[in-house]
């Protein structure tokens, strides 16, 4: 069984037609990387990305990384080369497929099938590579339950926030920024939720896309602290000087995962035998009981995975 919950609290796109820029995304502290055969390559581009993206699968260095290569969407002409050409050429050597422009759970199916298909012919073990669809148009969005769960290589659902902006007309080019004239809310709330809800619901991770003001990191920053706080995985980086902010962003407070270290133990202590066998109980003036262990779960899991170390500890009252 392959686990399909990887770190990718950073996830960094690296375009498939700079041989340089692939070579740099091996030795950076991204959890994941995306080697671009879309809209960062351009279409006289394309053919000579694959072979630049297989090389440097095969070539290895990538640490713990995940590797992922986005190909083209299903309407345009080079989505089957696309697979074809970098699973036959590396396909021991990628974890994923990203798929943008997502719009029906068919075409995760397709992709699916020809995955298959080609795991089969080489060889490779068939369904340990996995898919991640880009939600970035109102269609993908109002499908995003059936494409969720349209097969069980998905392992993220990811908000494009360009292409979305683009296709529901939205009066604005700046991307992760509010709409000049919107000063209600946040325009991207229900887009956000949506997909956090699909996610959640299948077991699936979230995966807010980019932030285009590359020399902004402050910018970033608070676009990044939206998603994470809603729950979401990680987001996108599109240049070297996002990603630790990103790492750091989409892990947990130092304060926040030594309190989640202390209720787990907390309340391990007081359901005990030891511990009065209580179902609720005090932690210093925070009443825990089950839930709060979910909670503190969540929290304490990202910071294990972050390899983060506990700085307090609780112990238990003395009699
Ligand atoms: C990403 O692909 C986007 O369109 O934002
Ligand atoms: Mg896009």
């Amino acid at each position: 069984m392959v686990d399909r919950q990887r770190p990718r609290r950073s996830c960094l796109a690296v375009p498939g037609s700079s041989p340089k820029m692939l070579d740099k995304a091996r030795g950076l502290a991204a959890d994941q990387v995306f080697l671009d055969l879309e809209d960062a390559c351009a279409p006289l581009a394309k053919p000579e990305a694959r072979k630049n993206i297989v090389a440097v699968l095969n070539e290895g260095g990538w640490g713990g990384k995940t590797r992922v290569v986005r190909v083209n969407d299903w309407t345009t002409e080079w989505t089957y080369r696309d697979v074809v050409e970098v699973v036959e050429g590396a396909g021991a050597n990628l974890d994923c497929l990203m798929l943008p422009k997502v719009q029906t759970a068919e075409q995760v199916h397709a992709l699916d099938m020809l995955l298959t298909q080609v795991e089969k012919t080489m060889g490779l073990e068939v369904g340990r590579i996995g898919i991640e669809a880009q939600i970035e148009n109102a269609r993908g969005l109002v499908n995003v339950d059936a494409i969720a769960a349209a097969s069980p290589r998905i392992e993220t659902i990811i908000f494009g926030p360009a292409d979305f902006m683009a296709s529901i007309n939205m009066k604005s080019l700046v991307v992760g920024e509010q709409p000049p004239g919107y000063d209600v809310g946040d325009a991207y709330h229900y887009i956000l939720m949506r997909i956090l809800m699909a996610a959640r619901a299948h077991d699936v991770q979230a995966i807010d896309g980019p932030y285009l003001q590359i020399r902004d990191v402050d910018g970033f920053r608070r676009v990044a602290g939206r998603s994470a706080a809603l729950g979401f995985d990680g987001k996108w980086c599109l240049h070297p000087g996002q990603i630790e902010v990103c790492n750091e962003v989409f892990s947990p407070r130092q304060e926040d995962y030594d309190h989640a270290e202390n209720i787990l133990d907390a309340y391990d202590w007081f359901t005990s035998e030891a511990g009065g066998k209580r179902g609720a109980a005090m932690l210093g003036d925070e009443m825990i009981d089950e839930a709060s262990r979910k909670m503190a779960l969540v929290i304490s899991g990202k910071g294990r995975a972050a390899g983060m170390t506990r700085t307090d500890r609780w112990t238990p009252p003395e009699d």
